[in-house]
Parts: C-alpha cells; structure tokens; sequence
C-alpha cells in the first residue's frame, strides 16, 4: 500500500439510522480512532447520550451493547462543532437527501440542501487535509459538486496552510433491523474515489475488521449510481414477488411455495422474495424515483419507465390490500374495530419512513373504521406523526383523529375486534394464543396476514376468518 494518511480522527455529521451505528461499529472495532458524531438536532444528540440506554433515538439489535462500551471511550455525539471539522482527519457526510417536495424536480429528485450546507461547513473549517467520505446515498456525479464547494473556498486562500481535501464515495448497505450485524459482517464495503492516498486511508479503517477482499474499490461515479442501482434491484424482486401474489390468490397456487421454488434456483437466490404489503423505509422509494429522476434528464426515457413500474406496483399493493379488507368485511368498514399489528416498515426497527401501514391506515380511516394499533417498538407519538404527515399529503383532513387509539397490550388492543391486520412480522405475533383470542373477538371476525407468519390452521380451528397474501 502507498504512503497515505492515517486516520485518527473522524468526524461524522448528522447522528441519524446510519451515522449513529456506523460510527459506534468504527469506534467499536478501532479503539485507536476518536469518533465524534455531530447534528444539528440537539434533542436527537440528547437522546444518543442518555445514560438509559432505552433512550437512544433509534432501536437496533445489538447497538445500546456497543454504545455502553465505546461512548465516552473514543466515541462522542454533540451538536454541531467546527472544532470535531477543524480538527478530523476524515469527515463523514451522513445526513438526509430525502426527495424535493417542491420545485424542480420536485417529488423525484434527491434534495441536497444538507448535503450542501455540509460541504460548505467542511469548506469553511476544516484545516490540514481533509478526507470528506460521501456516506449518505447521493445522485451519480455528487462528488463534483462538493468538490465544487469545497474547492471554490480554497479561492481566496493563497496560504501555505490552506487546506486540502480528497472526496470519496463510500455509499452504506446496511439495513435497518440487523444494521449492527450489516456493519461487523458486510458483504462488502465500497470505496469510491480518484484519489489513491485517500482510498488507502479509509481502506486501512475498514481492514480493523473488514476481510481486505470485500472491499471494493471503484471509479467516484461507480461507487455513487452503485449503491442506488443495488437498491433498486433489492426493491425490484420485491416488486417482482408481490406482482405474482395476486396471480397466485387467482389462480389457486400460493406465493410461499413459488418463492421456494424459483428461490431455489442459485441464479434467482431465495433471499429477498418474502411477499408482503409492500416495501417501505427511507430509501427504497427515494432511491429508485431518483434514479427514475436521472435517467429522464439524460434523456433515457425506457430506462425510466422500466424501474417506475417497481414503484408503481408497490403503490398498487399497499392499495389492493386495503380493498380486499374492504370487501371480505362486507364492503363497509364504518364504526368497525379493525386492529392493526405492527406500524414500524419492517420488524426489529421503531422507524416507520415509507411504512405501508401509514398508507394502509390512512385508507381504512377515511372509510370510516375504528384503527387500533399495537407496535411493540413505535411510541404512539411516531404514529401520531405519520399518520398526521399522511393525512397532510392526501388532504384528507376531514379525517377524524380521535378514530384511532394506541395500544401497548397486544391482548387488550384485540378485544372486541372486527378484523386484525397484521402489517409487520414482528416475533412476538407468531405466537399468539388464538385460543384465547377468538373469545374476545366480535363474530364473524378476520384475521388478514400480509407477510405470511400466523398459523391458518390454528386461526381457522377457533372460529375465525383468515385470509393471507397470495394464497389461493
Ligand atoms: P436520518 O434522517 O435518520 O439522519 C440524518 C441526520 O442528519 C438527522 O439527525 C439530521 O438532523 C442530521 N443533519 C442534516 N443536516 C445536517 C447538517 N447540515 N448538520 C448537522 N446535522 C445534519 O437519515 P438516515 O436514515 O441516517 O440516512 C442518512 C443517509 O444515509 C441518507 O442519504 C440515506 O439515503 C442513506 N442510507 C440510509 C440507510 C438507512 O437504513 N436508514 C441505509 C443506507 C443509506
Ligand atoms: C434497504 C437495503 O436492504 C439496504 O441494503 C440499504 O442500505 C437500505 O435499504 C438503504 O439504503 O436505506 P432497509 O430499507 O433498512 O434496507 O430494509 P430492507 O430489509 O431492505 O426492507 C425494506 C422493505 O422491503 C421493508 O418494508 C421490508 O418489509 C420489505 N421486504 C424486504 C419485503 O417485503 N420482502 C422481502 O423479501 C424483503
């Protein structure tokens, strides 16, 4: 390996899903390297350092463990400081790139307002040389924007001293729910960038823990449209395997048994082809209408339309989905009990971004039922939100809010339920004692599986109706 700069100290901006377990992995694995995590969100960092570890702002399997034993060690989260800018070796840029909501391109391209207001504080402070780490998920050519920012700064400033920076892409592949596991144990690790010198640095970091083979080293542009070409492809098989679920309630056959069966086959893989109500989380949507985004400003109009139609079929069944609740209740919903199971996008994360259940809810609101829902990591507060956001998007406000409660004993948020949905495949629903239920129940009463975990056996053998996804 070259002569490169080694890195001792990393600063990362923003302390949200992934700068936070990151940069408690980073300073797990490399207690030689003094990690600081800043935001601008002072109650967020707040959060990070509360001294009960139930506090922090996010929930993941495996984190509050790292945290007990690298915070205050070599790992720091404050508000925002240019002393963490001035003085890191690296800066990792983890901050929000969310779609615009208004403008050019609004609701499909990536608003980089943050990213910006980033590279010109890096621009602003940093001293020495600087290694600026894209890590947040940015359109294709990004990095010549913040080499744009960062170098015009560097104008004025004919000093010996003035700084220097290096840009490199290293774009996160962690999902949440098993983002601490996703971090010790990556597929691989992607390094993007121009600069040799640089990439060795950051290289060296990730060689503390990373198998040396897994990390990949590409061109900047590579590793940028990478890591939004690899979610879309995640988002396509999703797509792909809830657009036969309905083929398969038509037609007799059942989704489990065609994903075995096509999953089978190495070349297809069986990860990735669990049916369900749709994707949701921050990225999946955001990523691909982004690439839809950029693939008509080149003027790649089939490119375009080919990976909408993933989005189009998610809509489609996150809508479809609600229909058929609709219908099997004798096509009214009005003053009906309807529980919901799970709010959170998918098990074992309290994030609900993008969650099918925000549309789900929405919907059977607006027909008039009476929502209770239970999620054993989302506090009703998020709930709340999502469902206030929603109800802003779809201008539904004559929406009654008071029509929804929150629930914190499954078995009491079941009682004298018309319907039970359940939209998230937390652990704790599988063994639910439907023995018990079924007495509590109002008659007749359906139980709706859409991902495929409750016994149908079981729910059938106590008297209830069941209906699952893709099952004929
Ligand atoms: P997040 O919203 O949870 O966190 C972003 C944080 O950045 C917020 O706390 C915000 O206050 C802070 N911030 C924004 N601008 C700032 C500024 N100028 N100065 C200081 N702090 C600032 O977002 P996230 O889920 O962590 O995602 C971050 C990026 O990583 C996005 O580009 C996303 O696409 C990408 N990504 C997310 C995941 C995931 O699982 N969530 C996985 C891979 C990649
Ligand atoms: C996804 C990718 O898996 C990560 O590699 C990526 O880093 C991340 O997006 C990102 O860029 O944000 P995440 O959204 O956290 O991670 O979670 P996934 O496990 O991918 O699940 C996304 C959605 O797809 C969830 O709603 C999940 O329930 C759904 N899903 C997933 C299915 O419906 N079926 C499946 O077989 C798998």
């Amino acid at each position: 390996m070259n002569k490169h700069l080694k890195i001792k100290k990393i600063c990362c901006i923003g302390a949200g899903y992934v700068g936070g377990p990151t940069m408690a992995v980073i300073a797990d694995k490399c207690p030689h390297i003094k990690v600081s995590v800043i935001d601008k969100d002072s109650s967020r960092i707040k959060m990070w350092n509360d001294n009960n570890l139930e506090n922090l702002p996010i929930y993941e399997p495996g984190l509050k463990e790292i945290i007990k034993r690298v915070r205050d060690r070599n790992l720091t989260f404050s508000v925002e400081n240019d002393s963490y800018i001035r003085e890191a070796d690296a800066i990792f840029i983890s901050v929000n790139t969310p779609i615009k909501s208004t403008g050019l391109g609004a609701g499909q391209a990536s608003n980089l307002y943050w990213v910006e207001k980033c590279a010109r504080k890096i621009a602003k402070s940093a001293e020495g040389h600087t290694i600026v780490v894209e890590k947040s998920t940015l359109p294709v050519r990004t990095a010549e924007i913040i080499k744009k920012i960062l170098h015009s700064s560097l104008k004025n400033n004919s000093s010996e001293n003035a700084p220097t920076f290096s840009v490199l892409s290293n774009p996160e592949f962690l999902a949440e729910g098993t983002a601490i596991n996703d971090l010790q144990n990556p597929d691989r690790v992607l390094i993007g960038g121009e600069d040799y010198s640089a990439i060795n640095s950051l290289h060296e970091v990730y060689s503390f823990w990373v198998d040396p083979k897994k990390i990949i080293t590409t061109n900047l542009w590579s590793s940028e449209l990478s890591k939004l070409v690899a979610n879309a492809f995640l988002a396509q098989r999703i797509s792909s395997i809830n657009s036969i679920s309905q083929l398969c309630e038509t037609t007799g056959a059942n989704i489990s048994e065609v994903a075995k069966a096509i999953g089978s086959d190495n070349r297809i893989g069986n990860t990735f082809l669990n049916a369900g109500p749709g994707f949701g989380g921050s990225c999946f949507k955001k990523d691909i209408l982004n690439l839809v985004y950029l693939c008509r400003n080149f003027g790649l109009s089939e490119i375009a339309d080919f990976w909408e139609q993933v989005i189009i079929i998610n809509n489609w069944q996150q809508d479809r989905i609600y229909k058929i609740i609709v219908e099997k209740l004798f096509n009214t919903v009005e003053q009906k009990k309807l529980v919901i199971l799970g709010f959170s996008f998918k098990a074992n994360t309290n994030d609900t971004r993008e969650s099918p259940a925000i549309k789900i809810a929405n919907d059977l609101l607006s027909e008039g039922a009476k929502l209770t829902i239970h999620d054993p990591k989302v506090s009703k507060d998020q709930i709340e939100k999502a469902l206030d956001n929603s109800f802003k998007k779809s201008k539904n406000n004559a929406l009654n809010k008071q029509e929804w409660v929150y629930e914190k004993s499954i078995y009491k948020a079941l009682e004298n339920a018309d319907a039970i949905i359940l939209l998230t495949e937390w652990d704790e629903y599988k063994s639910l004692n439907w023995e018990i239920i079924s007495k509590h129940l109002n008659s007749p009463a359906w139980v709706f599986d859409t991902r495929l975990i409750l016994d149908e056996n079981i729910i059938i053998q106590n008297g209830i109706n069941f209906w699952s996804l893709g099952k004929g």
